[in-house]
């Protein structure tokens, strides 16, 4: 099965509108295909003892090892205004997905506006660690 960007962008927007962000007020969703063409979903969701708040693309990645996904084949990521341009992944989550991704794995980021950027992880994480 293969998912057209828009679906997967349409998941992640989805997614994004229950995103619980009290403090930073900033709404992330996100959704990716994996290896038997599954689609996983997450938001960020945030804590008032702030370091444990977690990242939309966190959900979404334990979703997917949760349902027995093992790669990630694409991963579209929904957050930020018009004025500031699309949410890409912070570097923790460019390490979470490098784990279950390829360097040409395609990460879309979009914004409110509609705009959006796409990325392979290998340019968003060059260099990127991995144990021996
Ligand atoms: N956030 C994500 O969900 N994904 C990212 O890649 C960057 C940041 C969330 C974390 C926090 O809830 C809010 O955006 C502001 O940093």
């Amino acid at each position: 099965m293969t998912v057209a960007n828009e679906d997967l962008i349409n998941a992640a927007t989805q997614a994004r509108r229950n995103a619980y962000c009290p403090f930073s007020n900033y709404r992330v969703g996100a959704a990716l295909v994996d290896d038997r063409g599954h689609l996983h979903v997450g938001c960020n969701v945030e804590n008032a003892a702030y370091p444990l708040g977690s990242c939309a693309e966190a959900a979404a990645i334990a979703a997917m090892v949760q349902q027995g996904g093992k790669r990630i084949v694409r991963i579209a990521v929904v957050g930020g205004t018009g004025d500031i341009g699309p949410c890409t992944p912070c570097g923790g989550c460019r390490q979470r997905i490098h784990e279950f991704a390829d360097d040409e794995t395609v990460i879309l980021a979009i914004d409110d506006s509609g705009e959006w950027q796409e990325y392979s992880i290998g340019e968003l994480l060059p260099a990127s660690f991995h144990l021996p």
